[in-house]
C-alpha cells in the first residue's frame, strides 16, 4: 500500500516528466520557425538546393541539422556541440533509414582546434571546404581570452572564470575570421526572449550581447566582410551598420557573411 507522501512524490516526478517532454516537443517545433529564418540566408539554388553541399552545424541542437537534411538533402551536415544533446546519437543513427544526407554529430569545442581537425580529417572535408557554416543562437557564446569584462562594471567582482559569473570579451573580426577558416559562408541567427529565464542570457560567460557590443559589431562587419542582412529585414550587410538603433530593438538578427575577395 502506497502512503500519502509516496504518491506526492511519484505525482510530482510525473508532472515533471511531464514538463520535461513538453519542452522537447517545443525545441522541435521552434525550430520549424527559426529555420523558416535561417534557410533565407543558405543561398539555395532553385535548380540543385544544396545538392552535394556540405553543412557545419556550431552549437547544434541536432533537430536543426535533421530538418535540412530532410528538406534540403546536402552531402553531408557535421554538428558540433561542447555539450551534445542525448538525442544526437539516436538521430545520427536513426536518419540513416530516411535520409539521404550523412548527419555526423561530435561532442567537441568550437575553439578545441586540434579534436575539430581530426573530425575533419575523419569526415574527409579539408579546413574551410563546409560551404555553410551555421551558427544559431550560439555567436554569443563565442567568447575567448582570459579578459574577464565584469570588473568594468562591478569593482568588487572576484573572477571564477564560471559560465555564470564571468563575461569575456567578443572579439567580432577574430571570431568571424575564424568561423571563416571552416566554411564559404557563416550564417548567424540570434534570438532574443526577455521572458525566458536563462542565467547565462542574463549576465554569464554566454551573455546576451550588450548593446555596445551590437553596435561595435554591426561598425566591424561592413569593412571587413560582405553579406547580407536577412531578418528583421533584408538588404545589403553594409547597411547594417546604420540600422544598429533599429535591431537593437527586434528579437531576431539574421544575417550571414563571406570573405572580400581580395
Ligand atoms: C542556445 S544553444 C543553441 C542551440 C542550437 N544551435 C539552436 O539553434 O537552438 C547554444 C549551444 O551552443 C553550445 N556551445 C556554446 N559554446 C560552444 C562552443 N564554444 N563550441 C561548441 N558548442 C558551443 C552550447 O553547448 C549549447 O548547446
Ligand atoms: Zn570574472
Amino acid at each position: 500500500m502506497c502512503d500519502e507522501g509516496s504518491l506526492v512524490k511519484r505525482l510530482e516526478k510525473c508532472l515533471n516528466e511531464k514538463d520535461d517532454l513538453l519542452d522537447e516537443l517545443n525545441e522541435w517545433t521552434e525550430c520549424l520557425t527559426e529555420l523558416a529564418t535561417i534557410e533565407d540566408a543558405f543561398g539555395i539554388n532553385a535548380e540543385s538546393g544544396l545538392q552535394g553541399k556540405t553543412i557545419l552545424d556550431v552549437g547544434t541542437d541536432c533537430i536543426k541539422s535533421l530538418y535540412i537534411a530532410l528538406k534540403h538533402k546536402p552531402r553531408k551536415i557535421v554538428g558540433i556541440s561542447d555539450a551534445l544533446p542525448n538525442r544526437a546519437s539516436d538521430i545520427e543513427q536513426q536518419s540513416r533509414l530516411f535520409s539521404a544526407t550523412k548527419i555526423r554529430f561530435y561532442d567537441c569545442n568550437f575553439f578545441d582546434e586540434t579534436t575539430l581537425e581530426k573530425i575533419l580529417t575523419r569526415e574527409k572535408i579539408g579546413k574551410g571546404e563546409f560551404n555553410i557554416v551555421i551558427v544559431s543562437k550560439v555567436l554569443h557564446h563565442l567568447r575567448f581570452g582570459d579578459q574577464c569584462v565584469v570588473h568594468e562594471r562591478d569593482e568588487k567582482h572576484k573572477c571564477d572564470g564560471s559560465e555564470k559569473d564571468c563575461i569575456y570579451r567578443f572579439e567580432t573580426e577574430d571570431i568571424f575570421e575564424k568561423l571563416l577558416e571552416y566554411g564559404k559562408r557563416v550564417v548567424v541567427y540570434e534570438a532574443f526572449w526577455p521572458h525566458e529565464t536563462d542565467d547565462d542570457k542574463v549576465r554569464g560567460r554566454g551573455g546576451y550581447f550588450t548593446v555596445r557590443e551590437w553596435e561595435s559589431i554591426f561598425d566591424q562587419i561592413p569593412s571587413k566582410f560582405r553579406g547580407e542582412l536577412i531578418s528583421p529585414k533584408r538588404c545589403s550587410i553594409d547597411k547594417i551598420e546604420k540600422m544598429a538603433e533599429e535591431l537593437r530593438k527586434v528579437d531576431i538578427v539574421c544575417f550571414y557573411l563571406e570573405k572580400k575577395p581580395s
